[in-house]
């Protein structure tokens, strides 16, 4: 009887001990957690029927510069692109987010629609070190290693959602 009392007493005291610590912890724990100011900004619409064609808007994601463009119909491009990524995962879009960060070394490249350089058509040209990428952010010239990278989005009527996957599924 002595001690099964002190077992349970033991137990009690263990019991409690164990939530004062998952007590003691549980503020630390959760500031590891994003913050609701740090998620803020993590889904972001964008109205493309109000961007005239061929022009592009720079939106806020995530603390980071997205690029949003709007094409034309059946737009042609001329050029040539070292990998041709981004194509492929953006085709048949008319307006498309990207992250509006050079794969260099990190500046925001410049939208020249009507072309810049020897490149006589639509181009995003980085003023840092002279990278060229095509409309849709594959590399063409200059140091940058890889097309600039797409955030996930998806397409609801004439809204842009930056931030959920449905064209493009993750951050590429
Ligand atoms: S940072 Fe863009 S070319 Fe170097």
């Amino acid at each position: 009887m002595e001690t099964s009392r002190r077992d349970a007493l033991g137990l009690i005291i263990g019991g409690l001990g164990a939530v004062g610590v998952v007590g003691a912890l549980y503020p630390f724990v959760k500031s590891l957690a994003p913050s609701a100011a740090s998620l803020a900004g993590a889904r972001v619409e964008v109205d493309v029927s109000q961007i005239p064609d061929l022009q592009v808007r720079v939106v806020s994601w995530k603390g980071k510069p997205v690029f949003v463009v709007k094409l034309p119909q059946n737009f042609q491009w001329n050029g040539k692109t070292k990998e041709d990524n981004n194509r492929k995962l953006l085709q048949g879009q008319d307006a498309y987010a990207m992250v509006a960060v050079c794969t260099h070394l990190g500046c925001v490249p410049l939208w020249k629609p009507n072309g810049e350089g020897e490149f006589n058509y639509p181009v995003f040209h980085c003023p840092c070190h002279g990278g060229f990428y095509s409309p849709w952010g594959d590399n063409i010239a200059g140091p940058p290693p890889r097309p600039l990278h797409l955030p996930p989005q998806k397409r609801e009527g004439n809204k842009l959602v930056i931030g959920e996957p449905g064209f493009i599924k993750d951050l590429t």
